[in-house]
C-alpha cells in the first residue's frame, strides 16, 4: 500500500478506510508498541500540533492524544466547551478555519457526528473522531489490535458485542469488523438494535471480507465468540434514559454464566472503558483471568499515535 494516500487524511469513520489503509494502522499501532516496549525514543511530532476539543469527558482519549504527541515532541492544547465557543457564540465552520491556520491536526470529541464532519471540511487538517453520538474509531482500532495480540489473527475470528447496541461503540465495531472480515454479532433487545440502513451496509462488507454480521436479542449467539464486549448501557448524554436502560439490559449483563455460553475457555473480555460493575458487567469478570481491558486501554495510545503519525505522513 502507498502510505502517501494516508497524508491529510482525517478519520471521522472507519467506513471511509479500506481494508488495507486499516491494516497498515493495525501494523504501525504494533511496531510503536515494540519501540515503546523496547526504550526507544522517538520525535516524529517535532514542530506538531494538535487542538483536542472536547464537549463530553474523557480519561483514555484525552491522554492518548496527550502522551503520544507530546512524548514524541508535539504539543497539544486541550480546549472543552468551557474554554472555546464551539457553535455558541462563533460558528463550528469560524473554529475549524481558525484552528485549521494554528494547528496540524484536531480531535473532536462531542455529540453531533455533523460537528466533527464541518471541522474536517473547513480546517484543512486531518481531524480525529474522538467519539460522538455516532461512532468512537479511534476505540475499535485499539480493539481489534488487543484479540489480535490474543489470538494471533481477527480475520475469522468472533467478536460479540452484548448491551445497548445502538450506540457508538456497537456501531463503529460492526464497522471495523465487516471492513476486515471479523464475524460480529451484537445481542441486545430489539428496542436497542441498530439502524437497518448501517447494517445493511456492513452485511455487504462483511460479505466482501468473508464474514458474517449479526443482530439478535437471543444470548445464545455467543456461542464461539472469541472476545465478548460490551459497554455501559447509558452513553454520555443520555443521562435521562438511565432508568429504562437498565431495565431492558439487565438481562444482557457480562457474567460468569455469559462468559461460560460462549463454550470457548480462551474467550477474552473487552470494554471501552469506563465500566460500571454490577451493571453490564460483574467484577468476577472484568477483574477475572479473561479480562484483557487494561491491554486494551494501553492500546488506545498505540493506536492514536499511529493514527496520527499515518495521517501526518510521519510514519
Ligand atoms: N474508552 C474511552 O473512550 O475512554 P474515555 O471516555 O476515558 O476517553
Ligand atoms: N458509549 C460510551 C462510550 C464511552 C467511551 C459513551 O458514549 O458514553
Amino acid at each position: 500500500m502507498d502510505k502517501n494516500t494516508l497524508k491529510g487524511r482525517s478519520l471521522l469513520t472507519w467506513l471511509d478506510y479500506s481494508e488495507e489503509e486499516i491494516r497498515y494502522f493495525l501494523d504501525l499501532s504494533k511496531q510503536v508498541k515494540e519501540e515503546k516496549k523496547r526504550g526507544e525514543l522517538h520525535q516524529r511530532f517535532t514542530g506538531k500540533t494538535i487542538a483536542l476539543l472536547f464537549e463530553k469527558r474523557s480519561t483514555r482519549t484525552r491522554c492518548a492524544f496527550e502522551t503520544s504527541i507530546g512524548e514524541e515532541g508535539g504539543h497539544p492544547v486541550f480546549l472543552s466547551t468551557a474554554d472555546i465557543q464551539l457553535g455558541e457564540k462563533e460558528s463550528v465552520e469560524d473554529t475549524s478555519r481558525v484552528l485549521g491556520r494554528m494547528f496540524s491536526a484536531i480531535q473532536f470529541r462531542g455529540f453531533k457526528q455533523s460537528t466533527v464532519e464541518t471541522l474536517a471540511k473547513f480546517s484543512g487538517v486531518p481531524v480525529y473522531n474522538g467519539l460522538t453520538d455516532n461512532f468512537h474509531p479511534t476505540q475499535v482500532l485499539a480493539d481489534i489490535m488487543t484479540i489480535e495480540e490474543n489470538f494471533g489473527s481477527s480475520r475469522g475470528k468472533k467478536l460479540c458485542f452484548v448491551g445497548d447496541g445502538r450506540n457508538n461503540v456497537a456501531r463503529s465495531l460492526m464497522v471495523i469488523c465487516a471492513k476486515l472480515g471479523v464475524h460480529f454479532t451484537i445481542v441486545t433487545p430489539p428496542a436497542l438494535m441498530p439502524d437497518p440502513a448501517l447494517v445493511k451496509t456492513c452485511e455487504t462488507l462483511a460479505a466482501a471480507a468473508g464474514s458474517k454480521i449479526l443482530i439478535t436479542a437471543d444470548t445464545a449467539a455467543v456461542e464461539g465468540a472469541h472476545a465478548l464486549y460490551t459497554d455501559v448501557w447509558a452513553s454520555m448524554g443520555e443521562e435521562a434514559v438511565k432508568a429504562e436502560r437498565v431495565k431492558q439490559l439487565s438481562p444482557f449483563q457480562v457474567n460468569q454464566d455469559l462468559m461460560a455460553k460462549t463454550g470457548l475457555k480462551e474467550t477474552i473480555f473487552l470494554h471501552c472503558l469506563p465500566a460500571i460493575r454490577g451493571e453490564e458487567v460483574t467484577a468476577a469478570v472484568i477483574d477475572g483471568n479473561q479480562t484483557r481491558v487494561w491491554d486494551e486501554a494501553e492500546n488506545r495510545k498505540h493506536t492514536i499515535k499511529a493514527i496520527m503519525l499515518g495521517t501526518l505522513g510521519l510514519a
